[in-house]
């Protein structure tokens, strides 16, 4: 089983009110929760990225002002307090350039030793594009043709200085990039660092069939992240489908199916027995969804002011605005008016308020239980071919993890499931993957 950390931050999943929550920008926190992860012997640590504060009616959204740090300086950090775990930063293709980036993840893998991993993300929205010069301009399908050209030009880069240690002058021309000239660093130890893809359409999907690693989807759900599962629950009959999907691309692209990992991101809430987790993870779930969260997440359906609403009483009657703009940054509802209508007979038929309605549609926790239970259920998913492993997401920055490291951890690997050491030094050892072969000419 490969397990991942991921940095609680930016997200509805994390509780900041909770007397136990730190810092997402001090040093400190970063350290804490990759030093746990290393202590379990996970794969690797993770960091999400967002490149524009979200807005809500205006005003930036309150999460967002706990802030985020860049994600590639912070693993360079941590690269010095860690030996062995992964270091995986999530970089989308449409705002960057190829050189730039290759340069960046290539001193990455260097100074770590060959633990880098880059997340390929494409980012969907105009919002975001407007802290950049060429704006969101982009549609859905030239986001992937741009990513595409954008991994195989970082990869002519990373392949370019011979193994003698020459430096050879690399010539690109493609519709989105033009590179001219030697790359500045050597191969970097793992070659390549470990490509790492997240985005669930056909298109997404065949992108990380010909290209990635590791897939990082949304549990169960068919790639939405954890929380935003508002159409369905977790189960392993999606999480089956999910990965029978994307493993089917790969013969096409000439690859086998241990060559790209399946790990979707997931939460869990251990109890000494089954009944105290199941009321540890409703305590957690309504601080989650506080009254504000509630009218909150109810706002980003509908887009219009919700806020004269009881959040303990009925949901509204009005349709939502399909043209809002009230939520900005957000992740787009295909059909909110769909969405609502679902929530509304839900609503009526089980009798529940605003908040309960919310506390019940928008994700719960994904593995919930004792911890014996929890590795039993976690190794089930994993046999089922539901998944190849994980990316944890805890609840509370930066100590989340601390639990599951000392009571789930030793069971897992007491089962055999996961290593008790380190094999090799670098991520593609930890992940079985061989070294990416020099092409032809350039050895
Ligand atoms: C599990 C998951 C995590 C994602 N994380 C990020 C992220 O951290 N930053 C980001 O800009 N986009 C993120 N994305 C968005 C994708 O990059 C992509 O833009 C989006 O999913 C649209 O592509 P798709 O239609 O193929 O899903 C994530 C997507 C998924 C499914």
């Amino acid at each position: 089983m490969h397990l991942a950390a991921h940095f609680p931050g930016v997200n509805n999943t994390t509780v900041w009110t909770d007397p136990r929550a730190g810092s997402q920008i001090d040093f400190a926190s970063f350290e804490h929760l990759a030093r746990t992860a290393e202590r379990g012997r996970f794969d690797f640590f993770f960091l999400a990225e967002g490149l524009r504060l979200r807005e809500h009616k205006g005003r930036i959204h309150d999460l967002d002002v706990l802030g985020r740090p860049e994600s590639i300086t912070v693993l360079n950090a941590l690269a010095a307090v860690t030996d062995r775990l992964g270091l995986a930063a999530t970089v989308n293709t449409t705002f960057n350039e190829p050189y730039e980036l290759a340069r960046r993840l290539a001193t990455l893998d260097h100074l770590s030793a060959g633990r880098a991993a880059w997340n390929v993300v494409t980012t969907s929205d105009a919002f975001t594009g407007e802290n950049f010069r060429r704006g969101g301009y982009l549609d859905h399908a030239d986001r992937y043709t741009r990513a595409a050209e954008f991994v195989a030009t970082a990869r002519e880069l990373w392949d370019s200085w011979t193994a003698g240690g020459v430096p050879r002058p690399v010539t690109h021309h493609g519709p989105h990039f033009r590179v001219r000239g030697a790359f500045t660093l050597p191969r970097s130890p793992q070659g390549h660092p470990v490509i790492i893809q997240a985005g669930d359409s056909a298109a997404g999907r065949d992108f990380a069939a010909a290209t990635a690693d590791i897939v990082f989807t949304g549990w169960g759900s068919g790639g939405r992240p954890p929380g935003k599962c508002s159409t369905r629950h977790s189960t392993l009959a999606a999480g089956q489908e999910f990965y029978a999907d994307v493993k089917g691309r790969l013969a096409a692209h000439g690859r086998t199916a241990d060559s790209l990992k399946i790990m979707p991101g997931v939460t869990f809430v251990l109890g000494d027995t089954a009944a105290d987790a199941q009321e540890r993870a409703a305590t957690i779930r309504r601080q989650q969804v506080s009254p504000q969260n509630a009218l909150l997440a109810l706002e980003q359906v509908w887009g219009v002011d919700l806020s004269g609403y009881d959040p303990d009483g009925p949901l509204p009657d009005i349709d939502p605005d399909p043209e809002s703009q009230l939520a900005q940054g957000r992740v787009r509802l295909a059909d909110p008016k769909a969405l609502a209508d679902r929530w509304r007979a839900l609503s009526e038929a089980k009798g529940l308020s605003i908040r309960e309605t919310v506390i019940e549609t928008t994700g719960r926790q994904s593995f919930v239980g004792t911890p014996a239970a929890v590795a039993e259920e976690m190794t089930a998913y994993v046999a089922a071919r539901a998944a190849d492993g994980f990316i944890l997401v805890p609840h509370l920055t930066p100590g989340g993890l601390d639990d599951f490291v000392d009571r789930v951890v030793p069971l897992l690997q007491e089962r055999g499931v996961l290593r008790t050491e380190y094999a090799g030094t670098t991520l593609r050892s930890h992940l079985g993957l061989p070294d990416p072969v020099r092409p032809v000419g350039k050895d």
